[in-house]
């Protein structure tokens, strides 16, 4: 039996007594497989780590090493949260790596976007390569999140983030408990394991996270500004109901400048630019109609509380032509 590939007769989990029945077997199985040994995980806050790293926690309990990276590139309170959830709640053995000075400095005048990308995947795998080798010989498992379509998608949008590329001398035998599952498996499955619904139902984040939407060369006062237009954002599409039914949606700061007039006086600050889609797959992608009166207050919000922004622009592009993300 091919151990990658997902039996005929498995069948969905979609009940919360499926998942129970599901996270028991895994226990039982990650028990085995691991014995006394200790395991390494990169928890970067997305659902699919955070389901293994849960599923880990209940089978092998302190034997697991969760390492957090936070690049700088995560959106407002992210990084904040693995720790109240992982440290805090579910006593995990943690590691928290603050590595923002690194990322940003690295990062600093890079304008080409594939550039920029390679930059935060090398960076990310040099991080959590140096806290494996801190944690040493003790290691024996590299455990992963990775899920079903990752295996049947060979070019899945995971490629940039996934752990593939750690160095020879580091040896770990790979535990990947959900590479069975599909993305709403996994949700139910994290649910049934007490996970909070954001981190559950969290919107797909591409492994460079904010350094995407960033445009161009990221500076500090322009990446703060994107944070903190996002976290509006999400604020208000969470108070009139749409976080359920908008697929995803986020802030984007281009690398230009617009005129505006601020007290009196001509400002000449960034725009910020809202995206919100649609999809089924995220290989193409409606932009819905957001009420006027929702957009309304999220530009007033953004114009009198982020420091810098004097324009905001609602996105009406469809993937075709454009692609959901900017960069
Ligand atoms: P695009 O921009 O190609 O995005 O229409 C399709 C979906 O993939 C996400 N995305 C990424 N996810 N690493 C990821 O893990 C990436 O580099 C990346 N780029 C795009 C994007 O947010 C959207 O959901």
């Amino acid at each position: 039996m091919d151990p990658n590939k997902r039996p005929d007769d498995m069948e969905r989990i979609a009940t919360p007594e499926q998942a129970q029945a599901f996270i028991d077997e895994q226990v039982a199985a990650i028990q085995d497989q691991v014995g006394d040994k200790k395991v390494l995980l990169a928890l970067s806050g997305g659902v699919d780590s955070s389901v293994v790293a849960a599923l880990l926690i209940k089978a092998i309990g302190k034997q697991l090493i969760c390492v957090h990276v936070n690049h700088g590139l995560m959106r407002a309170g992210e990084s904040e949260q693995v720790v109240d959830v992982f440290q805090n709640q579910l006593d995990a053995n943690l590691v928290y790596v603050d590595a923002v000075d690194r990322f940003l400095g690295l990062l600093e005048g890079v304008a080409e976007p594939e550039a920029k990308r390679k930059i935060i995947g090398a960076e990310f795998i040099r991080v959590f390569e140096e806290e494996a080798r801190k944690v040493g010989d003790e290691v024996s498992f590299l455990a992963q999140g990775t899920i079903y379509p990752d295996i049947i998608e060979s070019d899945g949008v995971k490629a940039h983030h996934n752990v593939g590329g750690l160095p020879d001398d580091l040896q770990f035998e790979l535990c990947e408990p959900v590479k069975l599952l599909y993305k709403d498996e996994v949700r139910v499955v994290g649910k049934e394991l007490g996970l909070p619904d954001e981190m559950v139902y969290r919107q797909p984040f591409p492994g460079p996270g904010l350094g995407v939407r960033c445009l161009g060369a990221i500076t500090r006062d322009r990446l703060e500004a994107l944070r903190e237009a996002d976290a509006i954002l999400r604020e208000e599409f969470d108070n009139a109901g749409l976080t359920q039914s908008v697929w995803q949606f986020f802030t984007v700061v281009p690398d230009f400048r617009a005129t505006g007039v601020r007290d009196g006086k001509r400002a000449f600050d960034w725009p910020v630019i809202i995206r919100a889609v649609n999809t089924v797959d995220a290989m193409t992608a409606e932009v819905p109609e957001i009420d006027w009166a929702v957009l309304k207050k999220i530009t007033d919000r953004i114009l009198a509380e982020v420091p810098g922004v004097c324009r905001v622009c609602y996105d009406l592009t469809p993937k075709p032509i454009g692609t959901i993300e900017w960069e």
